[in-house]
């Protein structure tokens, strides 16, 4: 009796200690204890898989898997084994991705085998394993915030800024229609804080792209994932229906004119179909007065739906395609003068609504995919 006391009383502190530093796993680390259930693998097929250990220069350490298991209740554990044999955990919690930093306690230059577990209804479902040393497997990001589009003797040019800290890259772009796969190509080589690709212009066709980055100078580099789409237009939109409905000249030397321009059916590739997606046309309608001298020199947005009347003297009416690139094809109506009245006005300005001394010329702006009736009523 008097003996376990001599050995347990000194001992105490030692084992309070230990018991301390067992609790003291901080989140930020890889902590090395037993995870908090028991090891089994319930070995279902839909555990956790597709793991991917990388270093992200200047960003740190990330982990990302796929789970396609039932996502209430499941907490996944990133295990890490050293070549030693000493393993370690993170809880992730309902996440499928895991950041860490070099402070973590993995050694990121020697190789470690990492593996997933996910915790669901007291089972254990487990991913395959990765070996692998985490310094050289360098993930690039792909081109993030905005790339900017412009046309260059006859090819598209993408354009944007390198991320930070991630020089000498390579980079890939694939490309789509509606309705057809994906194609890929190479942008090449890139260096310095700028990056750009060339890549074929369609004439016909809406076109998508994305771009992906991948360090060059680096044996186990991965591949960054795609970035997000770039819509590029066609470069000639199909022309608009437009239906002009002229009616008569009104006793009071006007005449309405209404303006019908059907959807057009622009085919768009599948991850350029929201608004504001870069693959936008609008068109713009353009009025001559034939026998006025003046020339039209500025052009005048008009809200759909505005009326504006038109006199009884002969007029041309040109319909002008825009999209991101300016100004596309155009169409141009005649519209005779109606002398039924014999009231043809010589004034040179046209009334717009909403303002009295307009130039002389309008233009309507519409949206292609959008179902609407512009209804024109010009006076001189
Ligand atoms: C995920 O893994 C499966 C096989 O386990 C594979 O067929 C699939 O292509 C992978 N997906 C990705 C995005 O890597
Ligand atoms: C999980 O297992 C423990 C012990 O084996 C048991 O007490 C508990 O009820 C189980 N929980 C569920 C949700 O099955
Ligand atoms: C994964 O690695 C761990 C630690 O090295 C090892 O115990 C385990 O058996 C491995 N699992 C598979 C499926 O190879
Ligand atoms: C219409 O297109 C032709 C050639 O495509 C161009 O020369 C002309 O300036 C265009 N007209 C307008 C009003 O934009
Ligand atoms: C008016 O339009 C007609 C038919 O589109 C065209 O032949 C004519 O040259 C145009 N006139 C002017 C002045 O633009
Ligand atoms: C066009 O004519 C109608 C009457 O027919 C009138 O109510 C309207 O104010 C006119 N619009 C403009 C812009 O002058």
């Amino acid at each position: 009796m008097r003996l376990l006391v001599t050995w347990v009383v000194p001992l105490l502190p030692l084992l309070l200690l230990l018991s301390r530093q067992g609790a003291a796993c901080r989140t930020s680390e890889c902590c090395f204890q037993d995870p908090p259930y028991p090891d089994a693998d319930s070995g279902s097929a839909s555990g956790p898989r597709n793991l991917s250990c990388y270093r992200i220069p200047s960003a740190g350490y990330e982990c990302s898997w796929q789970y396609e298991g039932p996502t209430a209740g499941v907490s996944h554990f990133l295990r890490c084994c050293l070549s030693s044999g000493r393993c370690c955990y993170f809880a992730a919690g309902s996440a499928t991705r895991l950041r860490f930093s070099d402070q973590a306690r993995v050694p990121v230059l020697c190789t470690v085998t990492l593996w997933v577990e996910s915790r669901a209804r007291n089972q254990t479902e487990k991913s395959a394993n990765v070996t692998l040393q985490l310094y050289d497997s360098v993930r690039y990001e792909p081109p993030l915030g905005d790339i900017k589009v412009s046309k260059s003797a006859g090819q598209l040019r993408l354009e944007w800024e390198t991320p930070d800290k991630q020089l000498r890259a390579e980079v890939h772009f694939r490309r789509r229609t509606h309705g057809s796969p994906w194609k890929l190509g190479d942008c090449g080589p890139q260096d310095g804080d700028t990056e750009s690709c060339l890549c074929p212009l369609e004439m016909n066709v809406a076109q998508e792209f994305q771009l992906r980055r991948r360090y060059r100078e680096n044996q186990g580099s991965l591949w960054s994932k795609w970035s997000s789409p770039v819509c590029v237009p066609p470069e000639n939109p199909p022309p608009p229906q437009v239906r002009f409905l002229v009616e008569q000249l009104g006793r009071d030397g006007r005449r309405r004119l209404t303006l019908k321009e059907p959807p057009t059916q622009l085919e768009l590739p599948e991850g350029c179909r929201g608004p504001a997606s870069g693959m936008e046309v609008t068109y713009r309608v353009r009025l001559h007065m034939l026998s006025c001298p003046c020339k039209a020199k500025a052009t005048r947005t008009v809200h759909l739906g505005k009326t504006l009347n038109l006199s009884g003297s002969a007029y041309n009416v040109t319909v002008i395609s825009w999209n991101r690139f300016g100004p596309g094809p155009n169409q141009t109506w005649h519209i005779p003068a109606d002398t039924h009245t014999g009231t043809i006005s010589a004034h040179c300005i046209l009334r717009l609504p909403s303002s009295s001394n307009s130039p002389a010329s309008a233009s309507v702006a519409g949206t292609t995919g959008t179902h609407h009736h512009v209804q024109l009523i010009f006076v001189f």
